[in-house]
């Protein structure tokens, strides 16, 4: 059984903040402006008094560096990948208050 603090909030972002070096190929998201990707969707969030239902994490690679800034949604376990600071607030109206995927940047279908 769940405890109740498991079952605090409605839904929960991972939004991938890994680093590598810049000489190593890979690359990594947050190279490519992840954490204020991170930061905006926070701020959008609490804008609209959702911080006790939407919980925005950190997280570390989501080994899909190649197609970051790479970010998870659960539990309806969406993935987004090449979201960039201008697209933070179409996931957050459209999915995380609309219940709508935004389909042009899913990677899991
Ligand atoms: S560095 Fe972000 S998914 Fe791997």
């Amino acid at each position: 059984m769940l405890k109740r603090t498991a079952m605090r909030y409605e839904k929960h972002v991972f939004v991938c903040l890994n680093e590598r070096p810049p000489e190593n190929p890979t690359g990594c998201c947050k190279a490519k402006g992840s954490e204020e990707i991170l930061n905006r969707m926070k701020e959008e969030i609490k804008k609209r008094g959702l911080n006790k239902k939407i919980r925005i994490n950190k997280a570390g690679c989501l080994d899909q560096c190649a197609k970051g800034v790479s970010m998870v949604v659960y539990p309806e376990g969406v993935w987004y990948g090449r979201v960039t600071k201008e697209d933070v607030g179409e996931i957050v109206e459209s999915h995380l208050v609309g219940n709508r995927p935004v389909s042009r940047l899913r990677t899991d279908q």
